[in-house]
């Protein structure tokens, strides 16, 4: 089983793995040459993400041909887009399925078996696929809550509207359930998972409509979870009601993922994100009135269709606003169905690459001086597990998403603890173990 692209496809692919081992006793395996099943979800956001699925499709051809009996499915975005055209261009594949069909995947290969032709369903089903997934099991301290899923919002370069569908929330009740099962099993840090987390509007059992906001707050109402973790969210949405939440509550990490895209507002309207460069930069001087010292982690496309150098400019004076302490940033790939494919684009590739090296620097500095701005402090952690770097070392994640490795015993795994920041590397922090908790 393999996945690529986004949280939400990493995510859909852990549930069909449950799937599939209770419903036909699957186990899951990454060694290609003992599967019986190869499931490879895959991911459309770039060219070069698309491009891997078709080199791997070849090479698993080779052992499909040693062992004619093993089967493929090939999931997620670029099977949402291509449907049959997979079966065109790979006809060793047996199962197509979509990112809101993942829960049919049993079904397709015993229709597969049964009729001896492969099978594609990559439709957009009314009915809620949660329905139809086992009750999640935790494995370890975090975990992942799928809260929303699809985009209504159609920017003119992506193609998640046309791959995931447009918004659905799941309901308010179905997600607490699963959030307080999950902290029943030792769940301490939950991320809630949606491409804008913030257009999340649930229904209540009565009938209303619960907003980002008060999911927010009924989540830290639930025993056990300590942390809470959400990704992405969209500026358009982020309401005051969300800050507010940063002020009242404790459990929310000092930590938001904001995608800005541009700081140039010409760009922003051809890119359709619907807010400006100022409004943007609003809803961060409030989060960092809400809560002070806040990390603010975004996404940036570079070379948009027609952006000037004097745009990349305004990118770059925004980046030196904020602060940014993490980006995805990447160059424009023009994605075939997207309204942006088909403007003119004049800016030579090695110009994109040279701005978006500038940029990542720029960003790479804010989030070393952030950093060295730690050093001393104590932080609450969360041991994830032992240290990569060797005996008797653990590793951490801190408030703002950093890891931290640090002297500990192994009984500290899953649990949270203080430690005083005592090293800076440029991609983690070293620590001692002040307190238990
Ligand atoms: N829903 C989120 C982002 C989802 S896609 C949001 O709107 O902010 C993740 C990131 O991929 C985007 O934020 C964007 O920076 C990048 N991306 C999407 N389409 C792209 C394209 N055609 N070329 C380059 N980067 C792209
Ligand atoms: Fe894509 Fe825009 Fe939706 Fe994000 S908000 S998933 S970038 S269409
Ligand atoms: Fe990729 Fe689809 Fe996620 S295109 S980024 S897997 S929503």
């Amino acid at each position: 089983m393999r996945s690529f692209g986004c949280q939400m496809n990493d995510y859909d692919t852990g549930r069909l793995s449950d799937l599939l081992r209770d419903a036909q006793s699957y186990e899951r395996t990454e060694n290609l040459e003992e599967a019986d099943l190869v499931v490879i979800n895959t991911c459309s956001i770039r060219e070069k993400a698309q491009e891997k699925v078709f080199s791997d499709l070849g090479r698993i051809r080779e052992v499909k041909k040693e062992r004619p009996e093993m089967r493929i499915a090939v999931g997620g975005c670029v099977a949402s887009q291509e449907g049959e055209n997979i079966l065109k261009r790979a006809p060793w594949v047996d199962v197509v399925f979509g990112p809101q069909t993942l829960h049919r995947v049993p079904e397709l290969l015993d229709e597969r078996t049964r009729t001896g032709r492969a099978q594609v369903d990559v439709s957009f089903p009314e009915i809620e696929k949660f329905d139809h997934l086992p009750t999640p099991e935790a494995h370890g301290a975090t975990a992942f809550v799928s809260i929303m899923e699809g985009c209504s919002k159609y920017c003119s370069y992506c193609v998640v509207p046309y791959t995931r569908g447009e918004e659905i929330s799941r309901p308010l009740v179905d997600v607490l359930v699963e959030i307080a099962q999950l902290a029943d099993q030792g769940v301490k840090e939950v991320t809630l998972l949606g491409q804008n987390v913030n257009a999340y509007r649930g229904v209540t059992p009565e009938g209303d409509t619960a907003d980002f906001a008060l999911l927010l707050d009924y989540v830290g109402q639930i025993d056990g979870i300590e942390r809470i973790r959400y990704t992405t969210s969209h500026p358009r949405e982020f309401t005051q009601r969300i800050i507010d939440c940063y002020e009242r509550n404790p459990k929310l990490v000092s930590h938001v993922h904001l995608p800005v895209q541009s700081g140039s507002d010409r760009v922003l309207a051809a890119m359709k994100r619907g807010y400006t460069a100022l409004e943007y930069k609003s809803i961060v001087r409030r989060l960092k009135k809400a809560r002070p010292g806040i990390s603010i982690a975004t996404d940036i496309i570079v070379g948009f269709p027609g952006e000037t150098a004097e745009d990349f400019e305004e990118t770059m004076k925004l980046v030196e606003d904020v602060g940014f302490d993490a980006s995805f940033s990447f160059v424009f790939s023009p994605r075939p169905g997207t309204p942006a494919a088909r403007l003119p684009d004049d800016t030579p590739y090695e110009v994109k690459i040279e701005r978006l090296q500038r940029l990542q620097a720029a960003i790479d500095a804010h989030a070393q001086r952030i950093s060295e701005s730690m050093l001393g402090n104590l932080e609450r952690v969360l041991v994830l597990g032992p240290a990569r770097r060797g005996e008797g070392y653990l590793m951490a994640r801190t408030d703002n998403n950093r890891i931290v490795n640090f002297p500990g015993s192994p009984e500290l795994i899953n649990r949270m603890v203080t430690v005083r920041i005592t090293e800076v590397y440029p991609h983690s922090l070293g620590g001692e173990l002040v307190q238990e908790d």
